[in-house]
């Protein structure tokens, strides 16, 4: 895992990246369907769970938390640091679980849930800094219930950001 996310470098994490995250992270609410959580978990009289992936210092957790209070909330990432930085941001209920993992390819993208846990896994601004990013959403999607829904959000450039002319 980069050193970027470590040390003091974690710890201003969110003030260096305040406006990409506000922005990023509300288009990413944007497309994902609250209602449609609520109304399949509560057919199956439970809380919504969601799982947020490399979820860095917490932001869209508490996001999601405001607007869904009840559901339960997890989630994972491979820098002490940050996931450090979200304890502190996210309230203290029982229904919250913050692990460190490295998520990858492999079954269950190598994340200590059972299959069927979820009913939203998010993963934002991450993917580009995977080895292997397709194996790794199959692996999420087997942490999904079978109406789940993965909402993935992450930049690329669209065109070379130098254009270079060879006479
Ligand atoms: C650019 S930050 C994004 C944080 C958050 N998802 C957001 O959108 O604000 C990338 C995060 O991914 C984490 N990360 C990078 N590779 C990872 C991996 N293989 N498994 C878990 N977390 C990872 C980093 O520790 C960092 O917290």
């Amino acid at each position: 895992m980069s050193a970027y996310y470590r040390g003091r470098r974690a710890q201003s994490y969110d003030q260096r990246w305040r406006n990409f995250t506000q922005l990023t992270l509300e288009e990413t609410l944007a497309i994902i369907d609250i209602e449609a959580i609520g109304h399949h978990a509560m057919e199956h009289q439970r809380a919504p769970r969601l799982l947020d992936v490399a979820c860095g210092t917490g932001v869209l957790l508490s996001l999601l938390h405001e607007r869904i209070p009840t559901a339960s909330l997890s989630g994972v990432d491979a820098s002490r640091d940050m996931l450090m930085q979200a304890r502190q941001r996210l309230p203290a209920i029982s229904s919250l679980r913050l692990e460190h993992a490295i998520v990858g390819p492999g079954e269950r993208a190598g994340l200590p849930f059972p299959p069927d846990s979820f009913d939203l896994i998010t993963c934002t601004n991450v993917l580009h800094d995977l080895a292997d990013p397709v194996n790794t959403i199959a692996g999420l999607r087997l942490l999904l219930v079978p109406e789940g829904r993965l909402v993935i959000e992450d930049y690329a450039r669209r065109s070379p950001a130098v254009r270079l002319q060879h006479r």
